[in-house]
């Protein structure tokens, strides 16, 4: 694989983000980037397809760049002008739509390549950076941190889930404790695992400090 075009691909992604602050920014594409590229080498998946669908991944994004979704314009867009042949960006294309997690509609990809970049997706809502995102995202929606009297809704559909607003710590039980059970890799589940084991006692501990316990 060129590193130019991944060098580029990095430059793409660093000037469509940097306007955005909606959670998907730069850096989680660069996290996600560097983790997909980590479970593809320890899985033999295709690095190139890896590589770029986790680069492109959020590019073509619904609430990002509504006008471009259906058709990934700007990913197809960038991949034709770096002369990536018609079936390696058909495979980045079905890759990137295989992605996106909605409640228990979720897809499971076709491809290892659309399931390294799925699971390392997913790692970035887990963890230390999981915690900090879901209460970014939360105050920048206008949400609550945690309200006692409104417990989490489960099992929620793909419809159910994108209409449901619901506190910060609600979103951990309704979609991130969710996460590493669904990882697709043998290396997904195990760090996915990790960090669901650190957020819950991060849990633990924020309830108990509610209440006075700890
Ligand atoms: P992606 O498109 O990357 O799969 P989302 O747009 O659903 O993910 O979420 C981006 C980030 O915002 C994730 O870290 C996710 O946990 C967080 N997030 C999404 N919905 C909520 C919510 N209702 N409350 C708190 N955090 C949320
Ligand atoms: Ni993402």
């Amino acid at each position: 694989m060129s590193p130019t075009v991944i060098d580029e691909a990095l430059d793409f992604v660093k000037q469509i983000f940097s306007t955005d602050f909606s959670g998907h920014d730069y850096f989680h594409t660069l996290r996600v980037y560097k983790m997909a590229v980590r479970i593809g080498q320890e899985e033999g998946a295709d690095q190139e397809i890896v590589a770029l669908a986790a680069l492109l991944h959020d590019v073509d994004d619904i609430k990002l760049s509504p006008e471009t979704h259906e058709h990934k314009d700007r990913a197809v867009g960038f991949l034709s002008q770096h002369a990536v042949d018609k079936a390696t960006i058909q495979a980045i294309c079905t890759a990137i739509d295989e992605v996106s997690f909605s409640g228990t509609d979720s897809v499971v990809p076709s491809t290892l390549e659309g399931m390294c970049v799925q699971d390392a997706d997913r790692l970035d809502a887990l963890g230390a950076v999981g915690i900090a995102r879901a209460f970014a995202y939360g105050g920048s929606h206008g949400r609550a941190m945690y309200d006692p009297d409104e417990p989490p809704t489960l099992n929620m559909s793909d419809k159910e889930y994108h209409l449901h607003k619901s506190t910060s710590l609600n979103h951990f039980y309704e979609k991130l404790f969710l996460l590493a059970d669904m990882m697709n890799t043998r290396s997904g589940k195990e760090l996915g695992k990790a960090r669901e084991k650190y957020m819950r006692e991060y849990v633990d501990q924020f309830l108990d400090e509610w209440n006075g316990e700890r």
